[in-house]
């Protein structure tokens, strides 16, 4: 048995911050960051707004999509860096609001490849017959933790929530996924305050409570990272990058994307780009360029697809998908 996607969505918060805006925050011009990430806008979650909110939207447009309802679905895991509070978890509190009760409903945190993650783990439980329809969801709200006087991040980041609901398949569905980790690259892209690291004394000063990051370095391991990735997705199932019908990247800069393209001869036609729209959203950049992608039409059923991801850890991980 197999899992397949039944339906996508996503939803953005209503509040849009423009390069324009930011040029009157920072000392940058909308040409820079343009020219250096492909980023003109990102939207802003509400003050009022959680990831739990931006999940459910999400979540309730990816269930109508694949005609179901959340009396159908009996496994819940969210992609999430941003969660609402340390616990009850996201999906707990998703399910509670879905009016569902009983499932395993859980978060995984792995910064940008979250929703990879996430859909590895659950196309493992549907594939096995342990879930029959499981929502899998990347929300984040990084704008809580970006540093809004900080130019050298501030430009990159947004909040947004994308959803998957997976179902049985007798065939492939998600074909392979491939998740990797690397721990020493752990001061290259960080948030430095949890419950139980905080600033202060015992643990140094402070240094902060928002996203850390050398850009530079980042950019260089990512690119190194991704191409090995997606040569490894397409080898362990003896694939040409002929065969890849769209690339569904983690949209965080336009030049790594452009990057990896190159690395699989694949025009940029053939790349879905949606980071202009909202910037880096970490976990949910990629269901969110999926759902874009699936209702303008470019995506149809049988296509094969590549999606990829990199993010703080650093995490990584790719799914191919027969959708
Ligand atoms: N506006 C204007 N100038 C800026 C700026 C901004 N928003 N941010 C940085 N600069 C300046 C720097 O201060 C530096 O100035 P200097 O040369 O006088 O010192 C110059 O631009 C170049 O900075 P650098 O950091 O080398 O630029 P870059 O080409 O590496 O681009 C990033 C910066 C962040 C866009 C790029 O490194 C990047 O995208 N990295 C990967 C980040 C990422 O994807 N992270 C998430 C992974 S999930």
């Amino acid at each position: 048995m197999y899992s397949r996607i039944a339906g996508t969505g996503r939803y953005l918060p209503e509040r849009i911050l423009t390069n324009q805006d930011l040029e009157k925050m920072v000392d940058t011009t909308d040409e820079w960051i343009r020219d250096r990430t492909g980023i003109e806008r990102r939207h802003i979650a509400a003050a009022t707004q959680t990831t739990a909110d931006l999940a459910e939207q999400a979540a309730r447009r990816a269930m109508e999509a694949a005609g179901v309802t959340p009396a159908d679905i009996d496994f819940i895991v969210v992609g999430t860096t941003t969660p609402d509070v340390v616990f009850p978890n996201v999906g707990c509190l998703l399910q509670e609001r879905l009016g569902i009760h009983g499932c395993a409903a859980f978060s995984v945190e792995a910064a940008c490849s979250g929703f990879i993650y996430a859909l590895s783990i659950a196309d493992r439980f549907v594939a096995t017959g342990q879930a029959r329809c499981a929502l899998v969801i990347g929300a984040e709200t990084l704008s809580r933790i970006t540093d809004w006087s900080d130019r050298t991040t501030c430009v990159l980041f947004g909040d947004g929530a994308g959803a998957v609901v997976l179902k049985p398949a007798d065939e492939p569905g998600i074909v392979s996924c491939h998740l990797g980790a690397d721990g020493r690259y752990k001061d290259l892209l960080y948030h430095p305050y949890g419950p139980s690291r905080c600033p202060g004394p015992v643990f140094g000063d402070d240094a902060g409570a928002f996203i850390h990051m050398k850009g530079n370095e980042v950019f260089k391991v990512a690119v190194k990272t991704l191409e090995g990735l997606v040569e490894e997705a397409l080898g362990a199932n003896n694939l040409e990058h002929a065969a890849i019908d769209w690339l569904i990247p983690h949209q965080a800069n336009l030049r790594i994307i452009q990057a990896t393209a190159r690395r699989l001869d694949m025009p940029m036609e053939r790349v879905v780009l949606t980071l202009q729209d909202h910037g880096n959203t970490s976990a949910a950049s990629i269901p969110m360029a999926l759902d874009v992608a699936v209702r303008d039409g470019r995506v149809k059923r049988g296509d094969l697809l590549l999606l990829e991801g990199f993010g703080g850890g650093f995490t990584w991980g790719a799914c191919l998908i027969r959708f």
